[in-house]
């Protein structure tokens, strides 16, 4: 039989070219550009089809700023914080030069249809659907713009703790609106470096897997390690 494999080519050629781009031009993003982004990721699948994405494309270079500055501020009182040392790790990439910020946000309410097995089952099993939902879009988001030529950031500092809080006023959002993530999108000024990952035959398993397949803590530590400094040195 012969089949076409087509769409798989493309598919896993598109996902090896997305990636995290942290330098951009300041080249502007045509918004028919934009809009076919946001098509695609209308397409996504989500929780009992309940679409709960709102995507607010943010082109305003004050706007823009304002976030960015929200986003790198630091808490002292925060003292040995993940976030502070994140920021200790992590140089501050200069997103804001991005033409065009796409904050893809969820309207929680939008979890009111749910069925009672879901409502009724824990109280993360509500807030897991709504978020998977908008995951699935936001990758979605990132692969339409890499489809289209231009690179994108995932900026989860920007809606997160105290800076998502500064976000949500600047943006005057309603409660119910929830951020989920902010994409960074334009063209790369340069390029990403070759990306290494855990072996395909370590991962995949079959069946019911015994726990001596899955890693070890020290060989999860080892990998961990290696994993984070190449992304601290890809930033
Ligand atoms: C949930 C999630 C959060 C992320 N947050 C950030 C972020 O805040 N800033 C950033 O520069 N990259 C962020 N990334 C991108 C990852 O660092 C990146 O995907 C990873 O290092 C692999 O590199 P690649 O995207 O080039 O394949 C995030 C990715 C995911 C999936």
């Amino acid at each position: 039989m012969m089949v076409d494999h087509g769409h798989y080519d493309a598919l896993l050629a598109l996902a090896k070219k997305r990636r995290s781009i942290r330098h951009f031009r300041p080249d502007p993003v045509p918004d028919e550009y934009i809009e076919r982004i946001i098509e695609v990721a209308r397409w996504a699948p989500s929780g009992f089809h309940s679409q709960p994405w709102e995507f607010v494309v943010i082109r305003d270079q004050t706007l823009k700023n304002e976030i960015v500055q929200a986003s790198n501020r630091r808490r002292p009182e925060t003292g040995a914080s993940r976030e502070a040392e994140s920021h200790a790790v992590l140089p501050r990439s200069d997103f804001a030069v991005a033409p065009v910020f796409i904050l893809l946000a969820g309207d929680w309410r939008a979890r009111h249809r749910f069925p009672a097995h879901i409502t009724q089952a824990d109280e993360t099993a509500e807030a897991d659907v709504f978020n998977s939902s908008l995951a699935s879009a936001f990758l979605l988001l990132h692969l339409a713009a890499a489809s289209l030529g231009l690179a994108s950031q995932w900026c989860t500092r920007v809606v997160r703790g105290s800076s998502g809080e500064s976000v949500r006023r600047i943006m005057g959002l309603p409660e119910h609106i929830r951020m989920y993530d902010l994409m960074a999108v334009g063209y790369a000024a340069k390029p990403p470096i070759e990306k290494p990952l855990r072996d395909l035959a370590g991962l995949v398993h079959y069946e019911a897997p015994q726990e001596g397949e899955f890693r070890t803590p020290e060989q999860i530590g080892a990998d961990s390690q290696k994993f984070r400094a190449w992304c601290i040195r890809a930033h």
